[in-house]
């Protein structure tokens, strides 16, 4: 009797497995057979754009009162009082007439086009640490805020969804469809040009540099800097120099003591991953998910060995 009902569960089970490959054939969730079409719900997450005529704006209102005090919570830590910039996080406001100077200003009030990109960008990616924390009142009052600083609208002002279209740029006119025709290259298969002949008309300068660039001294620069220093300067010297955030400050032996008491391997995972301590956040990477693991790694040995 037992033997029987094993038989036929067996049997069972073929079929039941030949059921679902086959099914898995005909289903229409993608060409490999797996994942699962976005809910409405979904797309409604990622679907959070405003464009410049207003378009996916929420309904809602803020002040520059109320966006003041936020600011200075939120905001002025990293961006300045008057959106100065502190250290080298990015300017707000000012630089009017810069644009044409060798190192212009670009700022909200400088150069940008739309109000709109003002508003997204904080309400998607700001504070920089905890993007898309803010209720959509308080983007609104941030973004008056800004506005405040930049001199382009008076301290009683309350932008809402109604009045949004009538708050114009100044730099907006500089801005125009590039009205260049789309031009491709014809890859080179034979008698191609030999290296040498190639000549180089434009090259990018390096962030900081205010001349030409002599890439020998660039790079002697470079070569005198100990491992992990030129990652450290460029992509956690903005929070670890000064403690932005909460975060240990290079040099502060008595702090580094007790952190680098857990290891370093625990160090470099919470480096390349990120972490919540008592303290704040420290993004991934510090938010520059572009470097490599190994980059990570040392310069937190940089920032430990000249912490002792
Ligand atoms: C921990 C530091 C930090 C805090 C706090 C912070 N920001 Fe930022 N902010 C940044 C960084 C870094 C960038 C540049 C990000 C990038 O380029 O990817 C930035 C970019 C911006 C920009 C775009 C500037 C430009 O010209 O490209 C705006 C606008 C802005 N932040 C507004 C805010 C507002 C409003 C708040 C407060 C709610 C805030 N930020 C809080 C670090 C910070
Ligand atoms: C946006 C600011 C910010 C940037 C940029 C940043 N950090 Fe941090 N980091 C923090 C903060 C804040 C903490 C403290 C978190 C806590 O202990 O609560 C921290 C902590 C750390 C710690 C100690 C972790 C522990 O377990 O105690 C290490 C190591 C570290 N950061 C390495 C780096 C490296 C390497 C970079 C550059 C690749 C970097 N950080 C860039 C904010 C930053």
């Amino acid at each position: 009797m037992s033997s029987f009902h094993k038989g036929a569960l067996f049997v069972g089970l073929i079929l039941l497995s030949l059921v679902s490959v086959s099914s898995l054939a005909v289903d229409k969730t993608g060409y490999y057979g797996y994942g699962s079409p976005a809910t409405a719900v979904e797309i409604a997450g990622w679907d959070i754009d405003v464009r410049p005529d207003g378009t996916g704006l929420p309904e809602g209102n803020g002040s520059v009162e109320d966006g003041e005090v936020l600011y200075e919570v939120k905001c002025a830590e990293c961006h300045g009082s008057f959106g100065e910039g502190v250290g080298r996080f990015p300017v707000l406001a000012g630089g009017e007439g810069s644009l044409t100077d060798q190192r212009p200003s670009k700022t909200v009030g400088s150069f940008w086009a739309h109000t709109s990109t003002l508003w997204d960008y904080i309400h998607r990616a700001m504070p920089f640490t905890q993007p898309e924390s803010l209720e959509d009142d308080e983007v609104y009052s941030l973004t008056a805020y800004v506005l405040y600083l930049n001199d382009l609208v008076e301290d009683d002002f309350v932008l809402s969804k109604k009045n949004f279209t009538t708050i114009e740029l100044p730099n907006k006119a500089n801005f125009f469809p590039d009205p260049r025709p789309d031009v491709h290259n014809i890859r080179c298969m034979k008698n191609c040009k030999k290296l040498e002949d190639i000549q180089v008309v434009s090259i990018v300068l390096p962030a900081g540099d205010n001349g030409a660039v002599d890439t020998q001294t660039q790079a002697a620069k470079e070569k005198a800097l100990q491992p992990g220093e030129l990652v450290y300067n460029q992509n956690c010297a903005i929070c670890h120099d000064a403690g932005v955030g909460g975060a240990p400050i290079i040099g502060d032996v008595a702090d580094w003591i007790k952190r680098a008491a857990t290891g370093m391997l625990t160090l470099k995972q919470h480096a390349i991953k990120g972490f919540t301590g008592a303290v704040g956040l420290m993004p991934p990477k510090g938010g520059f998910l572009n470097i490599s693991d190994e980059d990570v790694n040392e310069a937190v040995e940089f920032m430990v060995e000249s912490s002792r």
